[in-house]
């Protein structure tokens, strides 16, 4: 008898009511290269999250049993399957966000760069689906190199006439996940407190952690900050280089990716206190593109977090002055990459 009170019966009620604290906003996301490395662990955790009611996904291939699968998961998104070129354009209707991880990804001995060619190609013909069917949207772009694949992005949305600079975000996420671990792990503090700005790009020096606003406040030596910064700076490597040639980070950067989201939904769901760091249009410096924390909202970025770029420590005043021409030759290959095009 005592086993039958926690049988079917009351499984399916705690179920129920599980089901019923869901909150009541519904919104739709699409993922384009969705039965990729990253693609299905990023899908499988939007697929938890209560504020999506809708997940579409979309690949050249593979889509289907991605699909089956996840729709499996007894949590409230709908999931839908959307195979090749001939079923972006339905992908993406009606969409508030849009992940793109589409695009190959580093193997040993590679920079980010050396994707260039393909990954520019990808992403533009996905951004111009984007631009004809949902330019509202959030786009977040997770396909690198990131620091030229946004300004692409961005001149393939202005060609269309559909560029909103508050909406486009390059996905550095990561950088920051990256930051807080090492740094809780260095500092013994507990990890859910730790939060470190990181700006500039997404690719070597141009990723900068900002440790001297590391919050809770935290003192590093010059030789800590030195070790932390190339650790973060070179972290996707460490990756790379561990999966010898299987790819790239793809189970951290879903969790990352998934981060920023939900980040976004609450943002367009009305949180007036939502702030995650992005590589986004912008004019804290002299470059047209730069990461920094920025406040979201409903309508996309609502402000750069200026005040992280103030009182830095001469040793992040230097590397931010040392990556400013790598990040400026990064974003004017991606420039003139999509000029090239029309
Ligand atoms: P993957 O090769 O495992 O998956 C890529 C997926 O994209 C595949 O399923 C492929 O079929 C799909 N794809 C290719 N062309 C497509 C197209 N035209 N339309 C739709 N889908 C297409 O690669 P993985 O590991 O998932 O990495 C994806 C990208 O993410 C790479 O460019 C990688 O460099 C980048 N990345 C970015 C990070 C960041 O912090 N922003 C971190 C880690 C990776």
């Amino acid at each position: 008898a005592l086993r039958q009170s926690v049988t079917p019966k009351a499984q399916k009620e705690k179920q129920r009511s599980w089901n019923h604290v869901q909150p009541q906003a519904s919104y739709k996301v699409a993922v384009l290269g969705a039965a990729g490395g990253i693609g299905q662990p990023l899908s499988l955790l939007i697929k938890m999250s209560p504020l999506v009611s809708s997940l579409h996904l979309y690949d050249i291939a593979n889509v289907k049993g991605v699909v089956a699968d996840l729709s499996h998961c007894n949590t409230p998104a709908q999931v839908s399957d959307f195979t090749g070129a001939s079923e972006l354009a339905n992908s993406l209707k009606g969409v508030d966000v849009v992940v793109i991880p589409a695009g190959i990804p580093r193997r040993p001995g590679m920079t980010r760069d050396d994707l260039f060619s393909i990954n520019a190609n990808i992403v533009t013909a996905l951004i111009e689906a984007v631009a004809d069917n949902c330019p509202d949207a959030f786009i977040h772009i997770i396909s690198n190199p990131i620091n030229s694949t946004v300004p692409i992005a961005a001149e393939v949305l202005k060609q269309k006439g559909v560029y909103d600079p508050k909406k486009l975000f390059g996905v550095t996420t990561l950088d920051v996940v990256r930051a807080n671990t090492f740094v809780a792990q260095k500092k013994n503090l507990r990890l859910i407190d730790v939060d470190v700005p990181v700006i500039g790009g997404h690719a070597g020096i141009t990723i900068l952690p900002l440790l001297s606003k590391t919050k809770p406040s935290t003192t590093f030596t010059d030789e800590e900050v030195q070790e932390l910064t190339v650790r973060i700076q070179n972290a996707g490597t460490e990756v790379v280089e561990a999966k010898a040639g299987a790819g790239s980070a793809t189970l951290s950067m879903a969790y990352a990716g998934a981060r920023f989201v939900e980040s976004s939904l609450r943002a367009l769901d009305g949180d007036a206190d939502v702030y995650e760091c992005s590589y986004v249009q912008s004019d804290l410096t002299e470059l047209p593109f730069f990461a920094s924390r920025v406040k979201l909202g409903r309508k996309g970025v609502e402000a750069l977090i200026s005040s992280d770029l103030q009182g830095l420590t001469e040793y992040e005043q230097k590397a931010l002055e040392a990556l400013k021409p790598q990040l400026k030759a990064s974003i004017e290959k991606g420039i003139a990459y999509a000029q090239k095009q029309t």
